[in-house]
């Protein structure tokens, strides 16, 4: 039976990824550098190796001992559109150092098929919206631009080496696993979602909600949430396509509804039941006004059926995962 390799397993998305992955059954194997992620974040049924894509001779051992991997899905990357404002280098360092490593690897051991998390923010700002995905890619922040570089990177392996791609360009991701048993913790936490639950917790004081002068019928950010199980589920679609022998391509994972950053404070208000102080802040770098998705191709050719289409079920789920672990992975219970 075929093995998946999943990169950068241990963090929010990837982890909730090999969590499905198990529970469809499929033989997983996890390599994760734990830079963001955490170790107990991954499944205790998927083989984990803790080093980093960008290390040939790591990468090289991890498939010889697995030689039944076929397909490998990357999450390995930095992904902080306000923290790449400050520190573009590292962006451009880490992720596409990484991707080019790794493709060299999967080269010469001869694996072909990559699922890749790439963004909405490689959009940049969208002259229409919903945005479909080919619309102009014009990212405004070094984040949006580095996944932008690793499509294109990955294009051109496909050409040169027959390494097929997809590349899932995700809205907002919010939520965790409805049980509460894993969930987003990252550290320092910079999400819109996880800091109203903070908030709700008390562990904040109030929230800031960055800029309310935005071109949005209320004047703040507007996103698309969508919840990581329905985005490892477009995952296994996407692998699966692959292994088909389908030609590489992108869609976009989004719920083609838009919320804004006050309409998200008034539905947390309403899951947690919890006053939720808040305040309108400076903008911060980067943002576009609005992102939401035609998520139609996914759903067409991939046969994507994202479950969570509500935002209130959504932030549910989130807030299960904070009330039961108050301090992330930390906690031991
Ligand atoms: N926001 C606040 N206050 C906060 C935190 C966030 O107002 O304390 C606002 C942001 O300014 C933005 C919105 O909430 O308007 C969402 O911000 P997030 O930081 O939660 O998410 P981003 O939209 O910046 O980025 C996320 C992922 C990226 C991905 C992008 C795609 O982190 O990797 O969604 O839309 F590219």
């Amino acid at each position: 039976m075929a093995s998946v390799l999943v990169v950068g397993g241990a963090g929010y998305i990837g982890s909730h990824m090999v969590d499905r992955l198990i529970e469809n059954g499929e033989d997983t194997v996890v390599v994760d550098n734990l830079c963001t992620g955490h170790r107990a974040a991954v499944s205790d049924k998927a083989k984990f190796y803790e080093g980093d894509i960008a290390d040939k001779d790591f990468m090289r051992k991890v498939f010889k001992e697995n030689p039944d991997i076929d397909t490998v899905i990357h999450f390995a990357a930095y992904s902080l559109v306000g923290e790449s404002m400050h520190k573009p280098l590292k962006y451009f360092d880490n992720n596409i150092t990484g991707l080019i490593k790794l493709l060299e690897v999967m080269k010469e051991v001869g694996v072909k098929n990559l699922v890749f998390s790439s963004s909405a923010a490689t959009y940049g700002i969208p002259d229409h919206m919903p945005i479909k995905e080919s619309d102009p890619q014009n990212p405004i922040n070094p984040y949006g631009e580095s996944k932008l570089m690793m499509e294109k990177i990955m294009k051109w392996a496909d050409e040169a080496y027959g390494i097929k791609w997809v590349a899932l360009r995700y809205f907002n991701v919010a939520g965790a696993k409805p049980d509460g048993s894993i969930g987003e913790d990252h550290g320092p936490e910079t999400h819109l979602v996880p800091i109203i639950l903070q908030v709700a917790q008390g562990k904040r004081d109030k929230l800031q909600i960055y800029g309310d002068d935005y071109n949005t019928p209320d004047g703040t950010n507007i996103r698309d949430y969508v919840h990581p199980y329905d985005l490892a589920d477009a995952h296994i679609l996407a692998m699966n396509y692959l292994r088909d022998g389908n030609p590489s391509d992108a869609f976009n994972l989004g719920s083609s509804t838009g919320f804004s950053n006050l309409e998200m404070l008034k539905a947390a208000r309403e899951v947690t039941g919890k006053e939720i102080p808040a305040e309108i802040a400076g903008r911060r770098g980067g943002d576009p006004d609005s992102l939401v998705a035609a998520s139609d191709k996914a759903r067409k050719i991939l046969g994507w059926e994202p479950k969570y289409d509500d935002v209130h079920s959504l932030i549910e789920t989130a807030w299960a995962w904070h009330s039961k672990h108050p301090n992330g992975f930390d906690d031991k219970d």
